[in-house]
């Protein structure tokens, strides 16, 4: 059993791992959750981290428990995370959180004695998010070694930037951070690149960079991080990509990613080309979300057996 906090928290061969049982998973209904439960605690909006944990345990046979709204718990009457986590332990095999203080998921994995997966902590990490971005890439391109990867946008509050970093520095890629000064890839990431010798630039023009990379990560200028609301404005809309800007100036392979939701940084012309691939990286995170599952439960043993059984 194992929690999934932080990418810092995985070696390379970790995400091999989960990487190869979501390939399995993908292809055949193993009902390995059956008659557990999963506690899904969102204190922050979702759309597809929540359904596609929620659409993993219900694939897995799990029944899930959780809220609507933190509003509609005990929160509202003063009580604490610690205790609502204490709670939830109780009622469940595994938890899935998400919450929007940042160390809220290590926090709540201190307290549990069952496995926490964190589906978004603040501006910290995401890297349920990165698993699935990884297994994206992995389909896509048959490897995720030495590629070059483009971040655009919000990488100060990116989680998902942050957890994707971390991992791909395991797979020697090289890495260019376009965003304007004031949100850019936060100091202690950058430190840790130059640590470990990796090659990174850092920008804030995508346009000089589309014939070298191999994935362009765009991301959501996030409103609900910034303090203050005129900072927001003066970057809001600051890259906007279209099918003008990206068709025949790329490389013939590039993909696009993004974590979604997106707000007006991709226009939906950019949707029907080879290069969009942002739709297909979303539903990759059921079977990728199947397997977190049965790495945290460690029932991965079990899945070896059948699925190698039934293969032979
Ligand atoms: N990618 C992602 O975390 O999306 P949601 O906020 O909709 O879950």
């Amino acid at each position: 059993m194992r929690d999934f906090i932080s990418m810092k928290d995985f070696t390379k061969g970790d995400i091999l791992e989960v990487l190869r049982v979501a390939k399995e998973l993908e292809k055949k209904n193993e009902e390995l959750l059956k008659n557990k439960i999963v506690g899904s605690l969102f204190f922050e909006p979702s759309t597809r981290t929540r359904l596609s944990f929620t659409s993993a345990a219900y694939r897995l046979g799990a029944k899930v428990l959780g809220f609507d709204s933190p509003d509609a718990t005990s929160l509202k009457k003063g009580e604490s995370l610690r205790d609502t986590i204490k709670m939830t332990e109780a009622y469940s095999d595994v938890i899935v959180m998400r919450h929007n203080r940042d160390g809220a998921a290590r926090f709540a994995a201190d307290i549990a004695k069952v496995p926490v997966i964190n589906a978004g902590d603040g501006a910290n990490e995401h890297p349920s998010q990165t698993l699935l971005d990884l297994y994206t890439i992995e389909k896509e391109f048959g490897n995720i070694e030495g590629k070059k990867v483009a971040f655009v946008g919000d990488l100060k509050y990116g989680r998902t930037v942050h957890s994707l970093t971390k991992a791909l520095e395991m797979f020697n890629c090289e890495f260019y951070f376009i965003a304007p000064e004031v949100i850019q890839i936060p100091e202690y990431i950058v430190r840790e690149l130059e640590k470990k010798n990796i090659k990174y630039h850092i920008l804030n023009d995508y346009k000089d960079v589309l014939k070298e990379i191999d994935v362009l990560y765009m991301t959501r200028i996030q409103k609900e991080r910034f303090d203050n609301q005129e900072d927001y404005e003066k970057v809001a809309g600051v890259y906007i990509i279209d099918k003008e800007s990206i068709v025949g100036k790329c490389k013939e392979n590039m993909i696009i990613l993004h974590p979604l939701p997106r707000v007006d940084e991709i226009k939906i012309d950019l949707d029907e080309t080879k290069h969009a691939k942002y739709f297909e990286q979303a539903a990759n995170g059921v079977p990728t979300r199947e397997a977190i599952f049965s790495v945290a439960l460690g029932l991965v043993e079990t899945l070896n057996c059948e699925i190698l059984e039934k293969d032979i």
